[in-house]
């Protein structure tokens, strides 16, 4: 899915871990103080691989819906939505970057709003994200995606290093009935 000229969103693939590593070599910096700790090999390729790997088996169990952001050859964000939940929540929750390279372009609430489109066609109902407080930039994207803050959580997530508080916004896709049938 084109979400501007020259950016592609696809479907994470076992064949994604050598530019993934490289991606977050490149974004090491600009993605630590949003993100976990991560261990050494997490910047390698044989880590992405285990770590592609599991994410695959979550998607084919219809845990996850994971999505890369190409530019060219390169990998240039992440969207997924995680922690599917389905019988009467239908909600899952969205993780998203950019390449520091590449913000500012409006490409997060590109991914957002595919994010948003393909919920709908997996028979969700409901989407959540919760950026940290200080988040400025993650929730202008939420806002202009139609995402509503319903509130703050203390100490919800362990981010780079501490239990830290967050906003948390969420989206209603779609009124459809819980366990209907999904496409
Ligand atoms: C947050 C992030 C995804 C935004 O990506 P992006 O592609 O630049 O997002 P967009 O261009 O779609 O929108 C960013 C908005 O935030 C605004 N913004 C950016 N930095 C800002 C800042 N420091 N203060 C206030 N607003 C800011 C931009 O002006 C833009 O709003 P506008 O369209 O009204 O002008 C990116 O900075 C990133 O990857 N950050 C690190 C990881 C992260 O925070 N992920 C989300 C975790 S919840």
């Amino acid at each position: 899915v084109v979400i501007a000229d020259g950016y592609d969103v696809r479907p994470l693939t076992a064949d994604d871990a050598p530019a993934l590593a490289a991606a977050y070599r490149r974004n090491r910096e600009h993605l630590a103080p949003w993100d976990p700790v991560h261990p050494e090999d997490f910047f390698t390729e044989e880590g992405q691989e285990a770590l592609v790997d599991a994410q695959l088996a979550r998607a084919d169990q219809d845990l996850m819906d994971a999505w890369v952001l190409w530019y060219g050859e390169q990998v240039v964000g992440r969207i997924n939505l995680n922690n599917i939940i389905r019988g009467v929540l239908q909600s899952a929750s969205l993780g998203y970057w950019v390449d520091h390279e590449h913000v500012g372009a409006g490409l997060a609430s590109g991914l957002v709003r595919h994010a948003t489109a393909r919920a709908d066609e997996i028979g969700l109902h409901r989407l959540e994200a919760g950026t940290l407080v200080h988040n400025i930039a993650s929730q202008r994207v939420l806002e202009h995606c139609g995402f509503e803050l319903y509130g703050t959580a203390p100490q919800f997530l362990y981010i780079a290093g501490a239990w830290q508080d967050h906003h948390l916004y969420q989206r209603i896709i779609n009124d459809h009935p819980a366990g209907a049938p999904v496409a």
